[in-house]
């Protein structure tokens, strides 16, 4: 049997990730890459390929590509024009769901907290007797109920806060008071304390929350974005929040990422910028995923999380 080539590509860990693949030795060959040189010296015998931030433009030389694994949620990396139909893609999920409740959560409590108030009063030596905010009772709205949405809806429920959604099917989802179909999605943003934006990048979502979306928001609500920065158009909230047409925002990903130093949003006090940490794909989490599917694979079986290329996601 000749063996089948994989391709693990990942800048900073690809070999941690390859050192979790789990296959018989005769099966697989690994070419293990954290450059785009060296990523180009394999991408033409790859039949698998396992990657994070792979270089777009190489998967054209993908002669013999059957199917990529991503190594996080986000596929719009892959979904490049000129990939043959052939080729499967799976992303990962189930892991980040977790994360990304925690860090959603965390910045909301940050936000009734008043910690950074306490932080800064703490520094002057002042007593300031301000009560907290509740999260309890508030309205979380989430945009995008999928594996990581609803992980975030019952977190959000767990502390009492009332759970809206907007999802694509605006089907009703348990634990979530109100789901809206997109085309609702102002009234949705209407009744946020705290909106979060969960969506993949589609043609559909790009630029989905621009200033008539941002007027729609309670000038007390604070709008956090952990999915795609495109999701949002940039020049629209840099104005509103300017405007304090809107109270924050939490901001984890951007339109150009590294977000660039010269970028106004860097400097607004109501802006919080975290460097797209809030889902991190951990080498340990996302193994097994790649290892189900690589013994699916290797056995001629359906696999799992795929992506339906008509939708994007
Ligand atoms: C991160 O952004 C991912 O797509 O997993």
């Amino acid at each position: 049997m000749t063996p089948r080539r994989i391709l693990v590509y990942h800048p900073h860990e690809a070999e941690a990730y390859a050192r979790l693949v789990k296959a018989p030795k005769a099966a697989i060959r690994l070419d293990v890459c954290a450059t785009p040189e060296e990523a180009a010296a394999s991408i033409a015998e790859a039949e698998i390929l396992y990657a994070w931030k792979f270089p777009t433009d190489l998967l054209a030389e993908g002669a013999n590509l059957r199917w990529i694994q991503a190594m996080g949620a986000g596929v719009e990396r892959f979904l490049v024009h000129d990939l043959p139909p052939h080729v499967r893609i799976t992303r990962a999920t189930g892991m980040f769901g977790r994360w990304m409740a925690e860090y959603t959560l965390g910045w909301c409590a940050w936000v009734a907290q008043r910690m950074e108030t306490f932080r800064e009063a703490q520094r002057q030596r002042r007593w300031l007797a301000l009560d907290p905010q509740p999260l309890h009772g508030r309205t979380l709205a989430i945009l995008g109920l999928g594996d990581i949405g609803s992980a975030i809806a019952r977190a959000g429920a767990s502390l009492g806060m009332r759970v809206i959604g907007v999802s694509r099917s605006g089907r009703n989802q348990r634990g979530v008071a109100a789901v809206y179909p997109p085309s609702a999605l102002t009234r949705a943003l209407s009744q946020a304390d705290f909106a979060v934006a969960v969506l993949p990048l589609t043609p559909e979502t790009r630029g989905l929350i621009g200033e008539a979306e941002l007027r729609a928001m309670k000038p007390t609500a604070w709008l956090l974005n952990i999915g795609r920065g495109p999701v949002m158009d940039e020049g629209a909230l840099v104005g509103a929040l300017r405007r304090k047409r809107i109270a924050g925002a939490i901001l984890d990903v951007f339109e150009t990422e590294p977000l660039p130093p010269d970028h106004p949003l860097w400097a607004l006090p109501n802006a919080v910028i975290t460097p797209h940490i809030s889902g991190p794909s951990v080498p340990a989490e996302i193994a097994p995923v790649f290892n189900d599917n690589l013994r699916r694979y290797l056995a001629g079986r359906r696999l799992r999380h795929l992506v339906d290329r008509s939708r994007r996601y």
